[in-house]
């Protein structure tokens, strides 16, 4: 189950050593816990093998006591859950898909405003005629409003993978460096951005334009979340190649894949909000809509690929 030759000895700090940063201190804490309480947990981990796999285990302990009551030894058990975990993940994959239906309550709510707002204008553009002045201003409005209205509808026909796409032959990092003065008069004053792009990467057949909408977004939100504080955007872009575990972890078939990776310095995602940023409409901002990580998804989606979300709420915070 842990990758590890028949004549290997088990050890607390071997096991540790396997096990990602994050739950590394999971699991620490639980059996502090244990010894201090004298109580059994339960937990859930990825491990890594030593050949680079990513397997999920479900452990249960209880602690012995000696006779004095003193904790003498923690036991239990451990199971390799990665296939039960993967089929749930693909449940539940399905049942978003579906959701997607409860989509056109947030969508009508959107453009019922927008209407308003057109509504309103053609009113007091036919009041004023009617009045013999020109109604520039309100022309104007309605135009506005009317842009707004395309972009969102173009942005959930990214996401629900409607729009006709021609796919072509690209270099990720030679669309990155293109877009690099845009992206540097997007970003936020305070955010330094800074890029690592490989050289001579194989190309990936996709779609240039949906590429740039992917990067756009990221950067924008990675730009957002660093807001008035100095910070850093760093673009990366890289060859990864996925074995057959991850490969089932992530959902896509193994093989070569290019790797763009966004990170920013910013204020990261808390615990709870991970799962639904990709949802259509999640937004914490005020003026967001919640579209950009939705259109990311269906875009990577669309292309077989895959999104890793690594996040760290900054101490403090
Ligand atoms: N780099 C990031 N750092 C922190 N939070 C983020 C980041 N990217 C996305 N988020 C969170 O995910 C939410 C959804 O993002 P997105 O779909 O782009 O919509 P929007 O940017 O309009 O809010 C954001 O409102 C924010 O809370
Ligand atoms: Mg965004």
């Amino acid at each position: 189950m842990f990758g590890k030759p028949l004549d290997y000895v088990p050890s607390y700090s071997g096991l540790l050593e396997q096990l990602t940063a994050e739950d590394q201190e999971r699991v620490q804490e639980l059996v502090r816990d244990s010894l201090t309480r004298k109580v059994g947990h339960s937990i859930e981990y990825q491990i890594a093998h030593p050949n680079g796999d990513l397997r999920t285990i479900s452990c249960i302990w209880e602690v012995l006591l000696d006779e004095e009551g003193s904790p003498m030894r923690i036991f239990g058990t451990c199971q390799d859950i990665t296939e039960a975990r993967r089929v749930q993940e693909e449940s539940l994959a399905r049942q978003k898909l579906e959701s997607v239906g409860t989509l056109a309550g947030g969508i009508a709510h959107d453009f019922n405003n927008l209407l308003g707002g057109v509504l309103a204008q053609a009113e007091l553009a036919l009041a004023e005629l009617a009045a013999g002045a020109h109604p520039e201003a309100e022309l104007h409005r309605i135009r506005d409003v009317a842009v707004q209205g395309a972009d969102i509808v173009r942005q959930l026909m990214i996401y629900a993978g409607n729009e006709s796409d021609v796919f072509e032959l690209v270099d990720i990092s030679r669309i990155v460096t293109g877009m690099l003065d845009l992206l540097n008069v997007s970003v936020s004053k305070h955010a330094a951005l800074e890029t690592n792009l490989g050289q001579n990467l194989p190309a990936v057949k996709a779609n240039a334009a949906q590429l740039r909408q992917i990067v756009m977004n990221l950067v924008t939100n990675a730009s957002d979340a660093i807001g008035d504080r100095d910070g850093s955007i760093r673009v990366t872009a890289s060859k990864a190649t996925l074995g057959r575990n991850e490969a089932i972890w992530k959902g896509v078939p193994e093989g070569d894949y290019l790797l763009l990776e966004v990170s920013d310095s910013g204020h990261g995602i808390p615990l709870d909000m991970r799962a639904r940023v990709f949802d259509p409409f999640m937004t914490t901002k005020s003026a967001g809509r919640g579209l950009g990580l939705a259109v990311v998804h269906g875009i990577v989606r669309k292309l077989q690929g895959a999104i890793d979300l690594e996040t760290r709420t900054r101490k403090g915070d």
